[in-house]
């Protein structure tokens, strides 16, 4: 059964000065989710925010918090991150060393777990933790900044996911990140993603709520 599209608002793309702000403007705009990202300026060039500023965004939010690591040895810290707030933990696969033993960890801390994949990683290194993950997040474009352009070469990926999904019998949620807004919406759903993460097309439109409904209403066509 297909599941309802989510969106999760990305909170690079907000102002930091007003964040509390900025994540009430989106939960009441209609965002799903409130996706974090954590960058290290290592596995990434950038370097953006971690546990007490997660802290912060779990108190001015009731919404699922959504976050992104996108840093080297991230096993490191996801009992800090988890016990800051997280719901969902996302780990590269490109950034671990023991994938099945860092997602068997976050479940054990009562967290949903996520696989991130950059963009020329292939899912077949997913084959042997199906049973291990809760979410796919399908990076289309490479991982640093927000405002980036959307990679088509990426869909084929969300596709064969998607079959993976069906033909293993693991129930898997599939997340897409990068450059997401109305302009790819429904492609990306079509090829089977069910979380669109939107970063710059909702924080640079004057109606986060505007913003948010008009990529849910292509998303669902
Ligand atoms: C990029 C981050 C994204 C980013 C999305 O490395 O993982 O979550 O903030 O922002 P937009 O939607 O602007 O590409
Ligand atoms: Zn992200």
């Amino acid at each position: 059964m297909p599941k309802a599209i989510q969106i999760a608002t990305s909170i690079l793309a907000a102002d930091f000065g007003r964040l509390a702000e900025e994540i009430r403007d989106v939960a009441a705009g209609g965002a799903d989710l409130i996706h974090v990202d954590v960058m290290d300026g290592r596995f990434v060039p950038n370097l953006t925010l971690g546990v007490d500023i997660l802290r912060a965004v779990r108190a001015s939010t009731t919404l699922p918090l959504d976050v992104h690591m996108m840093i080297v040895e991230p096993e490191r810290h996801i009992e800090a991150f988890a016990e800051a707030g997280a719901d969902i933990i996302t780990v590269h696969a490109e950034a671990v060393t023991h994938l099945q033993r860092t997602l068997h960890a976050i479940r054990q801390l009562g967290k949903r777990a996520g696989v991130a994949l950059n963009p020329h990683t292939p899912e077949s290194v997913l084959k042997y933790v199906l049973s291990d993950i809760d979410l796919v997040l399908v990076m289309t474009v490479n991982p640093g900044f927000t405002g980036q352009e959307f990679l088509p070469q990426v869909l084929p990926k969300i596709s064969a996911l998607r079959d993976m999904a069906h033909s293993s019998g693991h129930d898997f949620r599939i997340e897409v990140d990068g450059g997401i807004g109305p302009q790819n919406a429904s492609v990306v759903t079509s090829a089977g993603a069910d979380i669109l993460v939107a970063g710059a097309a909702v924080y640079r439109s004057a109606s986060r709520r505007d913003a948010i409904e008009h990529i849910r209403s292509l998303a669902g066509s």
